[in-house]
Formats: C-alpha cells, structure tokens, sequence
C-alpha cells in the first residue's frame, strides 16, 4: 500500500514508517523537521519537508505521492506549550489535520490513520481502567485539540465517506524519544541520568501513568491499515506504572542503584491517575502490547548510553532501530 507518513521524522512516527517498510509497503514521510530529525527518517522512505498547514505543500505531496493511505502524527505534542500558547497548538493539531483531511478527500485516500491521546482527552478519570467511551474532560488544550480531529474524522465520514481510524495512545516510551513533550519521563531520566543532572520528580513519585512501548504501538498502526474501520482504540500496556518506579527501572538499568530522585511540587493541570482498557484493540485489531516495562526500559537505557557515548566522542548520534 502507498502510505503517507506525517512526523515521520519525529520520535513514534518513525518507528511506524519503519514497521510499514518491514511489512513491504510503499512510505513517503511529511514532516517540518520542527522537532523531528533526518536521522529518524528511514532511508527508504521518500521525504517532505513542510508544514501540515501549509495547502499548497501539502497539496503538492499529495498530488505527487497519491497516497492510498495516510498516517497522521504530525503535532504540537508539547502540553505545557499548549497552554502558554493555545493559538499555536489549535492551528497546528487542529487546522493543520483539517488541510490533510481535505487533502485525502480531493485524493481520494482510503484510510486516514489519526493519532490521539489517551493520556490526554480523558481528564482525571475516577474508573480504572479507562474505556473509550468514558466521559471526555481534557484539562489541557493538547487534549482538547487533539479530541477536536476525532468530531471532524466522523464528520468527513458522514459527509464524504473518508474511512478512518483513531488510535489513543497512553505514554510511549523507547529509542529516539525526546525529553521534551507529553511523555518523556523515560527520555527525560535517562538523558539526566547519563550525565549527572540530579532527576526530578514532580509531586511524591505516586502520580501513575500507563507505559506502552514503541514498538507495540507501531504494531498498532499496521494493524490498523486493515481493521477497525471508523472506530475509536485505546493504545496501552493496561497497567498502571508510578513514577518512582520509572525512576528505579531506569536507575537500574544504568547500574546507579544508589542515586534518589528529588522530589518538587507536582505541577498544575497534570493528572494524578490514568491507565487505559485495551480490550477494544486486543478484541478487534487483534493486537496486544508484547514488550514488559523492563525489558522496554532495558533498550530505551542501550539507545540514550549510545546517543550519550556517540556525544562524547563527537559522533553524531544515529537513530537507534528499536
Ligand atoms: N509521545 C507520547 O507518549 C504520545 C502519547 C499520545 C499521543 N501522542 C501523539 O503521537 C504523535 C507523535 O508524537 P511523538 O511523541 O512522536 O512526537 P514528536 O514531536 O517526536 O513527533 C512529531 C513530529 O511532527 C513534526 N511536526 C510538528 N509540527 C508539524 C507541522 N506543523 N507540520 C509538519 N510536521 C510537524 C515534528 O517535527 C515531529 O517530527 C503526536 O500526534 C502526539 O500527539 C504521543
């Protein structure tokens, strides 16, 4: 299948783009290098540099690649910049989805694969765990823009047939994550840790998150080329992990059994608790997290002590194949 990758360069997108060649299909990848890297994007991948709400650019790639399918991760993913500049963050997950799902309408695209949060549209929820039809409450702009796609997704359904999936993700974590965004706990300790920045924790270490790795969530977006057609999946491990225990898996990992973290006051507008039911996806797309926290931890700890290692060295650091 010819299939259109936005954020390809960027941390998950680009293990999907890689998963999408292993299984033999035909990548291009759309991506302004905002926060992504060319060191991310598969060499057998065809690349755009552009922005998602940029018609002409984005026109031009469509024209030129007509893709089959698109695979839609490009996004201001940043939730503490969604609030100080919740203009920015609308017109980018917002506007930007809208110039891409008129795009795949006039291409007449089969499958528009739409990356949402689970971390995020949910608010703080009072059952455990999450379902997708729980009640949305997003305290966060980030929440709010990224929900907003999933009305227009229905919508363009209605309007023009354009078939869909929505995908929502918990905290992913591995090799090529930055410690910038959503979810980098895992990014954030382990580049800290690495070079003997003291790791904070905000608020007691008891604030609990649900971990997926990247891998399984890549296995996610293949599967969803060919099922689930118009509907709505938690992408989650389904567990419940604390940070402090983030914290040790990865002190461990780099044999620091010694270090402790420093713990601040826990930030505003962050949520206590959130771990997602999966039984939707392991029922319809037929997928399942396979990675355990630890053996997740253990490669995401091998590709930052490479990143780190190449820095000292004055290599510059390649991505890592998860
Ligand atoms: N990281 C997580 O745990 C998590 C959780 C839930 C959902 N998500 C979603 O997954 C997607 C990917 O997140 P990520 O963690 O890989 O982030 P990322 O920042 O590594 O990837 C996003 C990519 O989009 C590109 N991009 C940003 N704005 C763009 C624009 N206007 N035009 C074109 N390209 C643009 C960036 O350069 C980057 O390469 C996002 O949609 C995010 O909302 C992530």
């Amino acid at each position: 299948m010819k299939i259109l990758v936005t954020g390809g360069a960027g941390f998950i997108a680009s293990h999907v783009a890689d998963a999408y060649i292993a299984a033999g299909h035909d990548v291009a990848i759309l991506d302004d290098l905002s926060r992504g890297s060319m060191k991310n994007v598969n060499p057998k991948a065809r690349f755009y540099r552009g922005d998602v709400r940029d018609h002409d650019f984005v026109e031009h790639v469509f024209a030129t690649e007509k893709p089959e399918a698109l695979n839609h991760h490009a996004a201001q993913m940043d939730v503490r910049r969604a609030v100080e500049e919740p203009v920015f963050d609308a017109s980018v997950n917002i506007i930007g989805s809208i110039q891409l799902l008129e795009a795949s309408v006039r291409h007449k695209v089969r499958r528009f694969v739409y990356i949402s949060t689970g971390g995020a549209v949910y608010g703080e929820p009072k059952e455990f765990p999450v379902p997708e039809d729980y009640p949305l409450n997003p305290i966060t702009p980030y929440g709010i823009s990224k929900h907003t796609v999933e009305h227009y997704l229905f919508l363009y359904n209605v309007l023009y047939g354009l078939p869909y999936v929505v995908l929502r993700y918990g905290n992913v974590y591995g090799p090529r994550q930055s410690s910038k965004g959503e979810a980098g706990v895992f990014a954030i300790f382990c580049e800290q840790m690495l070079v003997g920045i003291q790791p904070v924790i905000y608020g007691d270490g008891s604030k609990v998150r649900d971990y997926v790795y990247v891998e399984d969530v890549a296995r996610a977006n293949v599967l969803a080329l060919e099922k689930g057609e118009g509907e709505i999946f938690n992408i989650g491990n389904g567990v419940p992990t604390r940070d402090d225990e983030v914290f040790r898996v990865v002190r461990d990992n780099l044999g620091l059994t010694e270090l402790q973290p420093k713990h601040v006051d826990k930030r505003p507008g962050e949520i206590d608790r959130i771990w997602l039911d999966t039984a939707k996806a392991r029922r319809v797309l037929g997928w399942e997290p396979c990675v355990s926290l630890q053996e997740g931890a253990r490669e995401t700890v091998r590709y930052f002590r490479g990143v780190a290692g190449k820095q000292k060295t004055g290599t510059a650091p390649t991505g890592a194949k998860g």
